[in-house]
C-alpha cells in the first residue's frame, strides 16, 4: 500500500483564510517536509485563486488547514465534488466539530459532560442577556463559537468584565459561548483511526491555555505521562472515544478536556484537524507510543487513500 501511494501526487493544502493561517503554514511545512523525507511525491498549495486549478495536478490531498474554510467541512465538500481523497474527517463531522455550540448540544444529548454554558448572538445584551445567564455564576469562560488556538477567548471573574470580553470574542464570530469556568487539569486526548491513542496534560504558565501559552516555547509544561488514577484516565478516554463517535470523526483528532477536582471529564471541544508540527500535541502523544512523526504522517495519508477506496 505504502509503495503504491508513493506513485501518487500528494497535495499538502496549507495556509487558508482563517485566523489560524500562521499555524496552518507551520503544520503544512512540517507535513510536506516529512512526506518528502519518506520519499513521497509532494506539492504544497494554498486556498487561493489557483485552488481549483491546483486540484487538477494532485491525486490525494493532505489537509493541513485549521479553522474556517479548512476545518469546518467547506474544503472537504469541494474535494468530495472533485473526487479527490483527503485526510481526516468528512463534511458533516468537520462542520459539527468546528461549531462549538452545536457540538456541545450533541455531546450533552448523548450524556457527555461539558461546562454549563449559553450561546449568545451578536447584539444580545443588557437585561435579555442577564436573564439567559441567570443560572450560571461567574467566573465565566468566553470564546468565539467557531475559532481556534484560543483566539478571542477570555476569563470573566465579575459581571462588569463581561461586556469587554464579549466584544473581544465577537471580533471573531457572530456567535459566542459563555461557559462556566471549570477549575481543573487540562487533558488533551488524541484518537487515531477509530482508536484512542493517549493523552498529554498541559500546564500553562498563563491562567489558561492561551494563544501565547500554545505557541511560545517555555510558556507551557507538557506532561506526557500525566499522573492520573486509572479511573481518571478511563473517564477521559471514554469521553474522547464517545465524542469522536458522536461527531463521526475520521483520521486523527484531539479532544480537549478539563478534568475537574471531582474527577469529572468536561469536554471543551473536539479538533478534527489538530496541529501537526513536530512540537504539536498529537505528534507528542504518538511519539510517546513509539510512533514517529514521519510514521504518523504516512499513516494519515494511507488512511485517506483507504477511505476513498472503500467508497
Ligand atoms: N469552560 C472553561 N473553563 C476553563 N477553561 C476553559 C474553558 N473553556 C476553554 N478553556 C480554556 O481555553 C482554552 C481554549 O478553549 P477551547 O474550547 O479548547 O477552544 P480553542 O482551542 O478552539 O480556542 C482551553 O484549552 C482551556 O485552557
Ligand atoms: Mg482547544
Amino acid at each position: 500500500m505504502r509503495e503504491s501511494i508513493k506513485n501518487l501526487r500528494i497535495g499538502v493544502l496549507a495556509g487558508g483564510r482563517s485566523a489560524e493561517r500562521e499555524i496552518s503554514i507551520k503544520t503544512g511545512n512540517a507535513v510536506a517536509g516529512s512526506l518528502k523525507e519518506s520519499g513521497y511525491n509532494v506539492v504544497t498549495f494554498d486556498l487561493d485563486e489557483n485552488f481549483a486549478e491546483n486540484l487538477k495536478n494532485i491525486d490525494v490531498c493532505f489537509i493541513a488547514l485549521h479553522g474556517t474554510y479548512g476545518e469546518d467541512g467547506r474544503v472537504q465538500g469541494a474535494l468530495d465534488i472533485f473526487g479527490i481523497p483527503y485526510t481526516g474527517s468528512g463534511v458533516l463531522a468537520s462542520a459539527l466539530a468546528m461549531d462549538k455550540i452545536k457540538s456541545k448540544a450533541l455531546f450533552n444529548f448523548y450524556g457527555l459532560k461539558t461546562p454549563p454554558g449559553i450561546a449568545v448572538k451578536i447584539g444580545e445584551k443588557g437585561e435579555f442577556l442577564r436573564k439567559k445567564l441567570k443560572h450560571i455564576e461567574p467566573p465565566y469562560f468566553i470564546k468565539p463559537n467557531a475559532s481556534g488556538s484560543s483566539i478571542g477567548c477570555g476569563i470573566v471573574n465579575r459581571e462588569e468584565e463581561l461586556e469587554e470580553a464579549l466584544n473581544n470574542a465577537f471580533k471573531y464570530d457572530d456567535e459566542v459561548l459563555i461557559e462556566k469556568y471549570i477549575k481543573g487539569r487540562e487533558i488533551q486526548f488524541a484518537a487515531a483511526f477509530g482508536k484512542p491513542l493517549g493523552c498529554v496534560e498541559v500546564k500553562p504558565k498563563d491562567i489558561f491555555y492561551s494563544y501565547d501559552a500554545k505557541y511560545t516555547k517555555g510558556r507551557t509544561e507538557y506532561l506526557i505521562n500525566p499522573e492520573l488514577t486509572k479511573e481518571e484516565y478511563d473517564e477521559c478516554e471514554a469521553a474522547a472515544v464517545k465524542a469522536n463517535e458522536i461527531i463521526g470523526c475520521r483520521g486523527v483528532s484531539r479532544t480537549d478536556i478539563i478534568l475537574s477536582g471531582e474527577g469529572a471529564a468536561y469536554i471543551l471541544e473536539l479538533n478534527t484537524l489538530p496541529g501537526l508540527t513536530e512540537l504539536s500535541l498529537v505528534p507528542m502523544i504518538a511519539g510517546n507510543k513509539g510512533i514517529s512523526f514521519n510514521r504518523l504522517v504516512e499513516d494519515i495519508i494511507e488512511d485517506a487513500v483507504i477511505k476513498k477506496e472503500k467508497q
